[in-house]
């Protein structure tokens, strides 16, 4: 039996009839690890993918699939009740829907109905089946109740064929459990919000081997990606350069050189609700990449004439305001001196809708876990964020975004 003391998050791990079941398994170790109770609840089809005693000896926790085991202790009831969330993974296209039309044949269903706390679901499943419009529908439908539904990663799926479908990474689904948790029942605020958000920090080539770049490591864009993800919004990632994995739910898309990343951007702003321009862009770039490697050749080496890179902040600000789009726009501010001031001039030269704005150098931002920050918004509020995880930074950047986006709309399958 499980040694985690009662007080822990109770964690409901569902688990469904698919391959990447065995991915469910990670999972559940990463959660009793860090100190929460999980039941695990297989259907009766994930038992043939991984068995019953895998599940148990990994969770400390009895193993049922049914309503009929253990029935003096009404399960089917009991354990949605008293959980903290309820997690499922891999989610089949069978299970989304079942639980969209409310069916109730085995303990997962009924443990779906019975729970009130936050419910993730991590589908995975060919790109045809998660594509169709009954799974659309039965998606749009989970999270106009509330549910997360979690978009599937790209890349390789069972077989040889690759596209839409995959169960995001063990370490990405224990992210988003974890962010869900904490938020509580307040987990899909976001739910019906379109987002991108820019990451990384571009490069601009000199040469086929050379680049003019910084040191941005991502992690500021990918804690708003993985933040948003899990409070509920679609979101987008454009990403220069970056080598972290992939968060649960988003779909990234890799860029280079700032107009690289200015074009990803422009193909994807009309239809977002939120744009958020996280990614440090080089101002300059060569005027022209050589097209072989620069070589010494004893005499003193010839500059490099540099040429200015569009501002993709500011045009998407001018774009918003020219075709009158309800988007809230945030942008960033990296500052080495003089950091609020420069930051409320900065506000007002981009004309974005809230800017982070940061110290950095010295150790800070770049690179680290930690950030620290002040939020400024164009109606003149000034928020101080304490030094603390990128996440919590994020979280605080995506409330202010809720306070001025408003409600959550329902979305259309
Ligand atoms: N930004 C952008 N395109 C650029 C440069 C910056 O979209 N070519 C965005 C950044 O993503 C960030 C904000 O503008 O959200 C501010 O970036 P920063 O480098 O701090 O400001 P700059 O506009 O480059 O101003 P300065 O170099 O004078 O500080």
């Amino acid at each position: 039996m499980s040694d985690t003391p009662e007080s822990a998050p109770r964690v409901v791990l569902g688990v469904g009839g698919g391959i990447a079941a065995y991915k469910a398994c990670e999972l559940l170790r990463r959660l009793t690890e860090s100190g929460h109770r999980v039941r695990v609840v297989p259907t009766g089809d994930a038992l043939r993918f991984v068995g019953e005693p895998t599940w148990a000896a990994l969770s400390g926790q009895p193993v049922a699939t049914t309503v009929w085991d253990g029935v003096h202790e009404v399960p089917h009831v009991r354990i949605g009740q008293s959980a903290d969330l309820v997690f499922v993974a891999p989610a089949t296209a069978n299970i989304l829907a079942k639980a969209a039309a409310g069916l109730a044949d085995d303990l997962l269903t009924n443990t779906l109905l019975t729970a009130r706390c936050p419910v993730v679901f991590a589908p995975a499943m060919h790109t045809e089946m998660w594509e169709h419009p009954a799974t659309r529908q039965n998606v749009a439908t989970l999270r106009s109740r509330g549910a997360i539904v979690l978009d599937p990663a790209e890349g390789r799926l069972t077989g040889a064929d690759t596209g839409r479908g995959r169960l995001p990474e063990p370490a990405e689904l224990f992210e988003a459990a974890r962010l869900a948790l904490r938020r509580g029942t307040a987990a899909a605020d976001l739910s019906g919000l379109r987002v991108v958000v820019s990451a990384g920090g571009t490069r601009e080539a000199i040469d086929p081997v050379r680049f003019i770049g910084n040191h941005s490591s991502g992690r500021q864009g990918y804690a708003l990606a993985r933040t948003a993800a899990a409070r509920g919004a679609a979101v987008t990632l454009v990403a220069a350069n970056v080598s972290l994995p992939d968060p649960a739910g988003v779909r990234v898309v890799p860029v280079e050189s700032a107009r690289d990343m200015a074009e990803a951007v422009a193909a994807e702003r009309a239809g977002a609700d939120v744009l958020v321009m996280a990614a440090a862009v080089a101002d300059f770039r060569p005027v022209a990449a050589v097209g072989s490697k620069i070589k010494k050749s004893g005499d003193a080496p010839a500059p490099i004439e540099l040429a200015e890179n569009p501002d993709i902040l500011a045009g998407l600000v001018a774009d918003r305001d020219r075709e009158g789009l309800a988007q809230t726009i945030v942008g960033f501010a990296a500052e080495t001196d003089d950091v609020l001031a420069h930051g409320k001039a900065k506000l007002a030269r981009k004309g974005c809708d809230l800017l982070v704005v940061n110290r950095v150098g010295g150790g800070l931002a770049f690179g680290t876990e930690d950030n620290q920050a002040v939020i400024l918004a164009s109606g003149g509020g000034a928020f101080e964020v304490p030094r603390g995880p990128k996440d919590d930074l994020a979280d605080r950047v995506w409330d202010l975004v809720a306070d001025r986006a408003g409600p959550a709309r329902p979305e259309s399958p």
